[in-house]
C-alpha cells in the first residue's frame, strides 16, 4: 500500500537497494497480479532453489574427503615411501623416493654461483654471492614451441637465456652454476641426473633417459662467450629445503605447493638402500606427485579428476600432483561445472561453450575468486572476464566449487606430510619439533590453501609440532647446495 501510495517512499527505497548492491541492476516494480500470486511464485522458487541445492550437494559430495579417508591416504603414502626405498621394490615403486647426493645441511658457505633454474612455465637466472648474501635475478619466458620442440632447441635457448644474463649483468669470466632443475631425476652423483619424465605440461623430444646436466654443459660449450661449469643438479623441492635450513636447523622437510607439487627430506642412509654407505643421512627427492599412479588412488579419484587426466599430455601420470597442482586446479573446477551445468544451469550466456574451454580458470583466478573480501559485484567482475556470465546465485556456485577444489588439494597435501613425519619421527625414535621449508604460489598465494593444510595436517598427527616456514626461494638454496656439493664429493 504504501509502495503505491507514496512516491517519495519507492524513491528512497530504491535508491537504498542500489546503495547495498552496489554493481547490481536491481528495478522495483509494481506487479500486475495479486499477492497470492507472488506467494506461489515464491513458494515455487524456494522449491526449486531447495531441489538445485540438492542437486549441487551431490556434486560438491564428490570432492570431499572424509577423516578416516585422509588418515587411509596418509597410511598408503607412507607404505608407498617404503616400497622406494627398499631395493627389492624399488624398481616398481610408484614413490621413486630418488637419492640426491646432498647429505648435509649447510653451514657458513661461501662462494659465487649462477643458479639456473627450470621448472615449468620460465626460466630464473640468478647470481648469488654466499658471503655477501648478494643476489641478482632475471626471469626470461619459455616460448610453447620450445616447451614442446626438440629437446636440443631447449637446451640452446637456455644457453642463450645464460648469454643474455651473463651480459646484461656484467658478469664475464669463469663461473660455476648450480642447475635447478624440477623433474624426476634418476641422480647418481650431483652431476649425473637422468631424466625419468617430463611432468607439468613439458614435453621436449629426445630428453627422457639423458643426463640432463650433459645436455646444458654441451648447449653451454656451444656458445663461445660463455665459460661456466655446470657443478651440481638438484630438484627444487632440495633447493627449498636447504635455504629453510640455513636459517632454521629444524628443517627436514622441503615441499612445493605451486603449479606441481612434491616433497624431499633428509632420510638416514642405511634405510635408501639404492644407495651405497650407510652412514649419516641423505635428502630423498619422493617425486610424491606420481603416487596414485598404481591405482592405490583410485577409490577416491572423481569424475572430474579422471577427465583432467585424460586431457593432459600424460594421461595415468602424476595422478596425486594433478589432484593438488596449482596447474590443474581450475580444470577440475571446469570439469564439476560441466557437470553441474547440465543439471543446474548457471551459466547465463547460453549460447557460448564457454565450459568447454581448456584452462578456463588458472590458480591466480581461483585465488581471485576464492577472496573473502570480494563483493558480490568484484566476484561477478572475476567471472566475467573469464567468459562465465552467472546470477548470483551462480557466481556463488562457482566460488563453492573452488572452495571444495582447493580445499580437498590442501588436505591431500597435509596427508602427504603426515606420512613424512611419521618417517621421520620413526627414524630418530623421538617426536622432535619439524620445520617444513615451502614455496609455491599454491601455498604462498592462495587465500585459504595454507591455513587447510595446517588444520588438517594437526588433526593427522595431532600433538606434533609441524612449522611450515616459507622459503625465500630456491636461488639461494641452489648456491648452498652447490657449496656444500663441493664438499661432500670429496667425502663420498
Ligand atoms: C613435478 C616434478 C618435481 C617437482 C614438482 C614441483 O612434480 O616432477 O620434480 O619438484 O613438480 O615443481
Amino acid at each position: 500500500m504504501v509502495w503505491q501510495a507514496n512516491h517519495r517512499y519507492k524513491q528512497v527505497l530504491q535508491q537504498t537497494v542500489k546503495n547495498l548492491c552496489e554493481g547490481c541492476h536491481v528495478k522495483l516494480e509494481t506487479p500486475n497480479y495479486g499477492p497470492e500470486i507472488g506467494t506461489a511464485l515464491v513458494t515455487a522458487i524456494a522449491k526449486r532453489t531447495k531441489d538445485n541445492r540438492k542437486k549441487i550437494k551431490k556434486f560438491l559430495e564428490e570432492l570431499k574427503l572424509p577423516f578416516e579417508i585422509l588418515q587411509e591416504i596418509q597410511a598408503r603414502l607412507r607404505q608407498e615411501m617404503e616400497r622406494g626405498l627398499v631395493k627389492d621394490t624399488h624398481k616398481n615403486a610408484i614413490l621413486k623416493m630418488f637419492p640426491t647426493y646432498i647429505c648435509q645441511k649447510p653451514e657458513k658457505e661461501e662462494g659465487e654461483y649462477i643458479v639456473l633454474e627450470f621448472g615449468d612455465q620460465d626460466i630464473n637466472i640468478m647470481y648469488v654471492n654466499l658471503g655477501e648474501e648478494h643476489c641478482l635475478k632475471r626471469t626470461y619466458k619459455l616460448p610453447d614451441t620450445i616447451k614442446k620442440g626438440k629437446g636440443e632447441q631447449l637446451f640452446d635457448h637456455i644457453a642463450e637465456c645464460l648469454l643474455d644474463f651473463q651480459e646484461t649483468e656484467n658478469l664475464s669470466g669463469k663461473k660455476v652454476v648450480s642447475f635447478i632443475f624440477s623433474f624426476p631425476c634418476e641422480q647418481t652423483d650431483l652431476k649425473m641426473a637422468k631424466l625419468t619424465q617430463w611432468t607439468k605440461g613439458i614435453e621436449a623430444s629426445d630428453c627422457v633417459g639423458q643426463n640432463v646436466v650433459d645436455l646444458l654443459q654441451q648447449a653451454i660449450n656451444k656458445k663461445e662467450d660463455l665459460s661456466l661449469d655446470v657443478i651440481a643438479l638438484a630438484n627444487d623441492t632440495t633447493g627449498t629445503m636447504m635455504s629453510c635450513c640455513s636459517h632454521d636447523p629444524s628443517c627436514e622437510i622441503g615441499m612445493i605447493a605451486g603449479e606441481g607439487t612434491n616433497a624431499c627430506y633428509m632420510e638416514n642412509r642405511d634405510n635408501i638402500e639404492t644407495v651405497k654407505g650407510n652412514e649419516g643421512q641423505m635428502c630423498v627427492n619422493m617425486e610424491w606427485g606420481a603416487f596414485g599412479d598404481n591405482g592405490s588412488l583410485d577409490d577416491i579419484f572423481t569424475p572430474y579428476d579422471s577427465e583432467v587426466d585424460r586431457l593432459s599430455i600424460n594421461p595415468g601420470k602424476q595422478r596425486y600432483e594433478k589432484m593438488i597442482g596449482g596447474m590443474y586446479l581450475g580444470e577440475i573446477v571446469r570439469q564439476a561445472l560441466i557437470s553441474i551445468n547440465k543439471e543446474v544451469p548457471f551459466n547465463q550466456d547460453k549460447q557460448s561453450n564457454i565450459l568447454q574451454n581448456e584452462n578456463l580458470l588458472s590458480l591466480e583466478d581461483l585465488c581471485d575468486i576464492e577472496t573473502d573480501e570480494l563483493s558480490m559485484a568484484q566476484l561477478n567482475s572475476v567471472l566475467l572476464q573469464r567468459g562465465l556470465c552467472c546470477t548470483s546465485d551462480g557466481a556463488l556456485l562457482v566460488k563453492e566449487v573452488c572452495r571444495a577444489v582447493s580445499q580437498r588439494a590442501a588436505q591431500l597435501c597435509a596427508a602427504g606430510i603426515a606420512a613424512v613425519v611419521e618417517k621421520i619421527h620413526e627414524n630418530c625414535q623421538d617426536e622432535r619439533k619439524i620445520s617444513v621449508g615451502v614455496t609455491g604460489s599454491l601455498y604462498t598465494e592462495h587465500p585459504h590453501f595454507a591455513r587447510n593444510l595446517t588444520k588438517t595436517l594437526k588433526n593427522l598427527i595431532p600433538g606434533k609440532e609441524v612449522n611450515f616456514k616459507t622459503s625465500d626461494g630456491h636461488g639461494i638454496g641452489a648456491a648452498l647446495i652447490a657449496s656444500v656439493a663441493e664438499k661432500t664429493r670429496k667425502t663420498l
